[in-house]
């Protein structure tokens, strides 16, 4: 690697303090982690104490001004994803930008514009593309063991997981609930498999039944007073090559699993299940299921973290891409506006050539 990262912390919650910041810190003086910025001050300033970062901000744009930044982790409630990504590129640093790429596809389509622009990095934080499962499935993928994937089923759903910490419930905040937050990580899996098919239509319902009343909480107890995001959320999406994706994502539901998250792909060669993985196919007149008994140990944050500082300070390609975060943000906005309006909206402009 080249020379030393310069990197700033957009946004001092569970997500940096957890997975960004830890991982940064093992690549010793190749990454140099010179600000952290949080909206509460006291936060930003007990992670600056806690992981020994010299400059706190409760401003972004006022670091950018201040600091000379390589690189920046964005880290803050899905609302903030946008701004602060624009304020980023601007000030001529790559970016990090956590899940879901922003509120809106407009929003995340000026992001991969402002990118472009700009000539930096951005990427977006879909750790589970760098799990074991789902690396070793892609390579079967591209060596043609699935076939033409044409159907797949996205699964994001937990039994009574509504998050009791943070502000995932608020709608205002975070532009929705399960699907913007957990079913978003499983379609882009599913996504990132499939070679990202350009939408064609989607068509989402939303449900809002166990969210706002006070219950069992295997995440911690919720607000449910507040509790302005769907609970529930289940869609079908076409793709402009044929394929479709059908996808349930729920915080709360009456099911007997407590979380299940996967993708099951469907190929004239074969199939797939993602998590665990798994692969379906048919040789020698019989029906043979494959799956690994060995599988890399991999921490699936450390390897995003470690592909981005690499791409920064290398040159290589990030593995997932603005445009693809168009996509997703189409798709996932798509969804929550059919079910407003209770009928399938057709998805148009390609950016993705
Ligand atoms: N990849 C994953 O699996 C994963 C897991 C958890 C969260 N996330 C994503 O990370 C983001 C943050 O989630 P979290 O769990 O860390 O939330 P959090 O609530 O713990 O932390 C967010 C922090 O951002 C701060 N903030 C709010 N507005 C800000 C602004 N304008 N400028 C600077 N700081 C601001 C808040 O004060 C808070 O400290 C969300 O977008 C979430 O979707 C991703």
């Amino acid at each position: 690697m080249a020379k030393t990262l310069s990197v700033g912390i957009i946004g001092a919650g569970g997500i940096a303090r957890d997975a960004h910041l830890p991982n940064y810190l093992k690549y010793g003086d190749k990454v140099e982690i010179v600000a952290v910025c949080d909206v509460v001050k006291q936060k930003a300033e007990q992670l600056a104490t806690d992981f020994n970062i010299p400059h706190v901000f409760s401003n972004y744009e006022e670091m950018f001004q201040e600091i000379e930044l390589d690189a920046v982790s964005i880290c803050t409630p899905n609302k903030f994803h946008y701004s602060s990504t624009i304020g980023a590129l601007k000030a001529g640093c790559h970016v990090l930008c956590e899940k879901p790429p922003a509120m809106t596809a407009k929003e995340a389509e000026e992001m991969a514009a402002a990118a472009e622009k700009a000539g930096k990095i951005l990427t977006y934080g879909f750790h589970f593309r760098h799990s074991p499962q789902v690396e070793v499935l892609k390579r079967f993928i591209d060596g043609g063991e699935l076939g033409g994937i044409y159907a797949a089923r996205v699964i994001a759903m937990r039994r009574r997981g509504i998050p009791g910490w943070g502000v995932f419930t608020n709608k205002e905040l975070q532009g929705g609930g399960p699907l913007i937050d957990i079913g978003v990580h499983m379609l882009d899996t599913a996504l990132y498999l499939m070679d990202y098919p350009e939408p064609d239509t989607v068509f989402g319902v939303t449900y809002q039944k166990l969210g706002t009343k006070k219950g069992v909480g295997l995440m911690g107890s919720w607000d449910w007073e507040n509790f302005s995001v769907e609970d529930m959320a289940r869609g079908m999406i076409t793709f402009k090559n044929g394929a479709s994706i059908l996808l349930e994502s729920a915080f709360a539901a009456n099911i007997e699993k407590a979380d299940e998250m996967n993708v099951t792909l469907m190929g004239d060669k074969g199939g797939a299940d993602v998590f665990p993985l798994k692969i379906y196919q048919e040789k020698h007149d019989s029906l043979i299921d494959i799956s690994p008994t060995y599988l890399p140990k991999q921490n699936y944050h450390e390897l995003e973290l470690k592909r981005f500082v690499e791409a920064c300070l290398e040159g290589t390609a990030p593995i997932s891409t603005p445009e693809q975060g168009v996509y997703l943000q189409r798709i996932i906005n798509g969804l929550y506006e059919s079910a407003l309006k209770g009928e399938a909206i057709k998805i148009s402009n390609s950016i993705l050539v």
